[in-house]
């Protein structure tokens, strides 16, 4: 990235995390200044800053649910990513309607009570939006899935079906104007995030844009939450020495995204003002299964592709997940990283966690304590 001069002060929320400690770095080598408010919860952190927090970073600790705290953040910023979410699999559902959302209410009301020139406010959705996806019917046509049936899951029947009965093919990449059918409390606070933002910002013309992330892989990303993404549980598997257990039979697509391609993302819809007030997917492009997965991460850290497939299933996960990345293209931004480099750029981080393994452990009994895996 090109560095500039520039006085313009980016406020990152979250910016301690996984995405956003990336976005930070990239922000600092482009030349912004850049504070962070976070509130360092816990489990990702386990108390003060992380060890990769960047130094040139000033730093609030604060809430994004706390109007004084945004107030504080948001002294003399022109752009402020929002980042800071709640997205566990946890069932303390208000948590997620405070982190969500109601953090994006008092982002636009203090920037609108105190009249702050901000010039742009981007905000962090996700894919879980669509929730099942988009598929074809042979009789019906293009049809927007339901979320599956849990008595066929059980008969381990994975596939996905039409109101009508018939099996359906597909899926078809999401769009970003495609319908929204969001299947819990995380994708539906998102949703209301993505529309407070766009409204607001429309309403007092503050420029603002909407991201919905694919599934990011890359080095700082927890692994001591209850939920677990594939990447996290097969390399910690791999690396312990354990057989990679895997859910339904492994075939299921999704879209797994580099953070340097994400990153790219946002740097992209800072600076061009086509992004203002529109949503973009940002994914990969790809279609890879989670076997596609297992089998790069066997191959990464050096152990046969020998995968444990017991017939289980998570409970309110879609079959598939993948993006249409055309409309962020077409601002110039193109996806670069394999699904090898974000395999590579995980086991490297991860290897320094020793401790993984019995986080993940604790997860998988707490999941099957609460009958999500089942
Ligand atoms: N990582 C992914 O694959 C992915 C996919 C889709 C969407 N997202 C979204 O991207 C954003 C960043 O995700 P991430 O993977 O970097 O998560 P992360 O947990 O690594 O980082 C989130 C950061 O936000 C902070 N935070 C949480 N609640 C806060 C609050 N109330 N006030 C202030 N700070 C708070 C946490 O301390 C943490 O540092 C989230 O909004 C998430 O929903 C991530």
């Amino acid at each position: 990235m090109a560095k500039r001069k520039t006085n313009n002060l980016v406020l990152v929320t979250g910016g301690a995390g996984f995405v956003g400690s990336h976005l930070v770095d990239g922000l600092i080598a482009s030349g912004y200044r850049v504070r962070v408010l976070d509130n360092l919860r816990r489990p990702t952190h386990t108390g003060g800053l992380p060890a990769w927090f960047n130094k040139k970073a000033q730093f609030v600790r604060g809430d994004v649910d706390k109007k004084s705290d945004w107030e504080k953040a948001l002294k003399d910023v022109s752009y402020i990513f929002h980042l800071a979410g709640y997205m566990d699999y946890r069932m303390d559902f208000s948590e997620y309607v405070r982190a969500n959302a109601e953090s994006a209410a008092l982002l636009y009301e203090v920037i609108v009570e105190k009249r702050l020139p901000v010039k742009k406010v981007i905000v962090a959705s996700s894919q879980a939006v669509y929730g099942e996806g988009k598929y074809v019917c042979r009789v019906h046509g293009l049809q927007y899935a339901k979320p599956r049936d849990e008595k066929r899951l059980k008969k381990q029947d994975w596939a996905v079906y039409c109101a009508c009965g018939k099996k359906m093919a597909g899926p078809i990449a999401q769009k970003e104007d495609d319908e929204l059918m969001p299947t819990n409390p995380y994708a539906i606070t998102k949703r209301a995030l993505e529309e407070l933002a766009l409204m607001l910002g429309r309403e007092y013309s503050i420029p603002t844009v909407v991201l919905r992330y694919a599934i990011v892989h890359g080095s700082r990303q927890t692994f001591r939450n209850f939920y677990s993404g594939a990447l996290r549980a097969y390399a910690v598997q791999a690396l312990a020495g354990e057989r990679i257990e895997m859910h339904e039979d492994g075939h299921q697509i999704r879209d797994f995204v580099h953070i340097d391609d994400a990153v790219a993302a946002h740097m992209v819809v800072l600076k061009s003002s086509k992004a203002n007030y529109e949503i973009f997917n940002v994914g990969s492009g790809r279609r890879d299964t989670v076997m596609d997965l297992a089998k790069t991460v066997a191959k990464a850290v050096g152990v046969r592709h020998n995968p444990l497939l017991k017939g289980v299933f998570r409970v309110r996960t879609t079959r598939h997940s993948l993006m249409d990345v055309s409309k962020l293209k077409r601002l110039g931004w193109r996806p670069k990283k394999k699904l090898e480099d974000n395999v590579r750029d995980y086991v490297a981080f991860i290897k320094g966690y020793p401790e993984a393994i019995r986080y993940l452990r604790q997860s998988y009994r707490d999941m099957a304590a609460k009958s999500l895996v089942q």
